[in-house]
Parts: C-alpha cells; sequence; structure tokens
C-alpha cells in the first residue's frame, strides 16, 4: 500500500518557538524553523505527510490533539515544560485513540529532577529523548515502521 497516505502531526510545545536562542547550550543553535524544514525533510525521504504545530498555550495544544484523531495517523509530541504537569494534555491524547511517541531535544532523564517526571508518557508509546533534532526524525521513523507493520498485517489478515 502507498505509504504517503499516512499523516502523522508534530507538536511542539511551549518555549520551543525560542529554540536557537534560549539556552543554547542545552538546546543549541537550531531554530524551529530548521528543525520544522529538518522534520519535512526526512517526511519527505519517508513519502509521509507531515504536519507541525506549535503553541505555548496548553488549551491550544489540547485542542489540536483533540481534532487530531481523525485527521492524523500519528501523533509525534514535544509537550516541553507541560511534559511534567499537563494531566490535560495526557487525557486528550488517550482521548484522541491515536498512537504517539514524546520527544524531547535534551536528555530529561539527565537534568533537574522535575524533568525526571513525565504525566504525558503513560499515554504514549514510548519517548525519544536527548538527541537533539534526531529525537524527532527517529520518532517519525519510529511511527512509520509501526504505521507500516500495520498495514502489512491487515494487508495479511492478521491483527
Ligand atoms: C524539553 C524538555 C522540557 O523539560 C523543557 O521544559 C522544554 C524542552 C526538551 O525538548 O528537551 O521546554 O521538552
Amino acid at each position: 500500500m502507498a505509504k504517503d497516505k499516512f499523516k502523522i502531526l508534530v507538536i511542539h510545545g511551549p518555549n520551543l518557538d525560542r529554540l536557537g536562542k534560549r539556552e543554547k547550550n542545552v538546546y543549541g543553535e537550531m531554530t524551529l524553523e530548521e528543525l520544522n524544514a529538518e522534520i519535512a525533510a526526512v517526511a519527505g525521504k519517508l513519502g509521509v505527510n507531515v504536519e507541525t504545530f506549535q503553541s505555548n498555550k496548553e488549551g491550544e495544544l489540547v485542542a489540536k490533539i483533540n481534532t487530531a484523531g481523525e485527521a492524523f495517523d500519528f501523533l509525534v509530541v514535544n509537550p516541553g515544560a507541560y511534559t511534567h504537569v499537563s494531566y490535560a494534555i495526557h487525557d486528550a491524547i488517550r482521548a484522541a485513540d491515536l498512537p504517539a511517541i514524546e520527544v524531547h531535544l535534551s536528555n530529561v532523564g539527565a537534568r533537574e529532577p522535575f524533568r525526571r517526571v513525565s504525566v504525558v508518557a503513560p499515554a504514549c508509546i514510548g519517548s525519544i529523548a536527548g538527541f537533539g533534532a534526531f529525537s524527532y526524525l527517529m520518532a517519525l521513523e519510529m511511527a512509520m515502521s509501526m504505521l507500516e507493520a500495520d498495514t502489512d498485517s491487515e494487508a495479511a489478515g492478521r491483527e
């Protein structure tokens, strides 16, 4: 089946619009525009449709996830600092009934104690953290592998 039927939503949470300016020692020099360009390039190579969305507002992130269930096949989400506190984003991912991968540019497990807790993680299939832009790119590859494997098993009449 054609790969380009899949649609992946990539969400960037609060302060990620400040990439390239904020804490460069932690998040690097790359701007959000450059990150989105890398995401688009990998999406092109994988033959998948990817939409990116950034907001600094929890309610807007929730609203976007709420509508994503019908429009997308997979969610890649960096909830920023909401990772550590937002049960609303956790609930929205579960309610959308979309497979999701949580991503982080930095290695949250090796930073301040509050960053070691993710309340979003239990709503996701898995997490990729600490690889800068590659965290997103690996998540896209993983999402595609999972979507294609699913299609293959459907085509073969397996569950
Ligand atoms: C982040 C990690 C969060 O703890 C932080 O609040 C961010 C960015 C990351 O991508 O490394 O805003 O999600």
